[in-house]
């Protein structure tokens, strides 16, 4: 009888965790990378939904820094104006994104509001860099980066 109640317990449990990133994810508006990117992460067994928006806002911290160092090689082979400044463009607005989202991830939960500007800030230099290009070679990370942290955003926005 107690085996069968520490069953259903712990079932219970497996459950509820296995819905966390389910339930957390579906009321965001990138359902899709929200839950590959959480899954992909073994951190996210265990975390609560603050510790989900970190991993969500880590991972967007990874993409930002390979455009940053992208942009940085394609620098030194690149000769044509337009492109260079294009490149400029985005080393500029990701190096304000490597600081704003570790700033982000340290505020959620404590400053929500600040955590919310910082992701605002990281979608707001995605477009920068996306749209100085007419042939931009960073378009699938530049939606990674702006995905990431609009579930982020929404995610926090779910926190109160
Ligand atoms: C969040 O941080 C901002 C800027 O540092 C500050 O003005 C605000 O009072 C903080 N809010 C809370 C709830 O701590």
């Amino acid at each position: 009888m107690l085996l069968l109640f520490l069953l259903v317990l712990l079932s219970q449990n497996y459950f509820s965790r296995g819905d966390l990133i389910a339930d957390t994810c579906r009321k965001t508006d990138y359902p899709r990378i929200c839950i590959s990117t959480l899954r992909s992460n073994p951190d996210s067994k265990t975390a609560d939904v603050k510790g989900l928006v970190r991993i969500i806002l880590k991972a967007a911290l990874g993409k930002a820094n390979t455009i940053f160092n992208q942009a940085n090689d394609l620098l030194k082979k690149t000769k044509d104006r337009l492109v260079r400044q294009s490149l400029d463009v985005c080393v500029s607005v990701y190096e304000g994104a490597l600081d704003e989202i570790p700033d982000a991830i340290a505020n959620v939960g404590t400053n929500n509001s600040v955590a919310n500007i910082k992701a605002s800030a990281t979608i707001d230099d995605a477009d920068t860099c996306e749209e100085s290009f007419s042939n931009s070679p960073f378009t699938a990370d530049n939606n990674a980066v702006k995905q990431l942290a609009v579930v982020a955003l929404d995610i926090i926005a779910s926190l109160g």
